[in-house]
């Protein structure tokens, strides 16, 4: 495993492979890896000739008063397990090299998916995101990129960004894996106290209620929503807020309230972002109709 901190370099080695008409299948990071990183890893591995996970935990992406500075960064435990998982390159610029100029002249700036969810509260972040990807793209130039369906707003700016700026990657979506207990897996998870653990898979209960909701087709989703917040609300028993429960289809569209006049075969998709003490977890659950 060849460890690249340099972007020069990096380009200079990602071209070769390319020009050797190799594959590269592009994990991006920004580290604290954990089980679902590690199946996309395998997953790339066994889709592409060469395998590059980046690590970078992007300034950019974290709000004034967000967790950047204390955003988890066990980079050796992370060299470990990609080390473990025999990828072929682990591409982990400094923030320097990323952005040398201090202030960003340059932003990409998806305006689609805008003004609601995560973007609604996170606002900002998703130009962060973009920029980031955007530069890692230019850098790796991968075959195959792969982002996990539980960031889903995350997900959808990436493929119009890839759509609009025509590059010719091959976007993977990846299914979200879960704990046994059904917690969504996150960097984050490493935040929560041991009673807090304990507790936050009632966010994925919340999920499936409300599916079980949706699927008898006998209430509006307004009603499923609110019975669900009630449901989380009453199983939670330490101090949490939910941020928000909403309803969209799979392209984020809004959907009809009445479960009735939704067209048959249409996927909806629940989504939830929640407190947990200090911690901020996001989930989501597509509904088949
Ligand atoms: O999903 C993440 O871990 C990050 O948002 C990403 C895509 C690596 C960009 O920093």
């Amino acid at each position: 495993m060849i460890v690249l901190k340099n972007i020069q370099q990096a380009q200079v080695i990602f071209k070769n492979i390319r020009t050797k008409r190799q594959t590269i299948g592009f994990v991006p990071t920004m580290g604290a890896l954990h089980n679902a990183h590690e199946q996309i890893i395998l997953r790339s591995k066994k889709e592409s000739s060469v395998t590059v996970v980046s690590i970078f935990v992007n300034p950019l992406q974290f709000g004034p008063k967000e967790d950047f500075n204390k955003y988890p960064k066990p980079f050796n435990k992370d060299l470990s397990i990609c080390k473990k998982l025999k990828v072929d390159y682990v591409f982990a610029p400094t923030i320097k090299q990323m952005y040398p100029d201090k202030i960003v002249y340059t932003n990409i700036s998806v305006k689609k998916y805008t003004g609601i969810l995560c973007d609604k509260f996170r606002p900002g972040h998703f130009n962060g995101v973009a920029t980031v990807v955007t530069k890692l793209f230019n850098i790796i130039n991968p075959t195959k990129a792969y982002f996990g369906e539980k960031d889903y707003q995350q997900l959808l700016v990436i493929k119009q960004l890839v759509k609009d700026l025509n590059f010719t990657i091959d976007i993977v979506p990846c299914e979200t894996f879960r704990e046994p207990d059904g917690l969504a897996f996150s960097s984050r998870n490493k935040y929560l106290s041991k009673t807090e653990r304990n507790q936050a898979n009632v966010i994925y209960k919340s999920l499936l209620y409300c599916k079980q909701l949706i699927l008898t087709k006998k209430f509006s989703l307004s009603k499923c929503i609110n019975y669900s917040k009630i449901f989380l609300n009453k199983n939670i028993l330490l101090p949490h807020k939910i941020q928000y429960f909403e309803i969209y289809d799979n392209n984020l569209s809004p959907v009809n309230n009445d479960v009735k006049q939704i067209k048959p075969n249409t996927t909806l998709r629940i989504f939830v972002a929640v407190y947990l003490g200090k911690t901020r977890l996001i989930d989501n659950m597509p509904v088949n109709i």
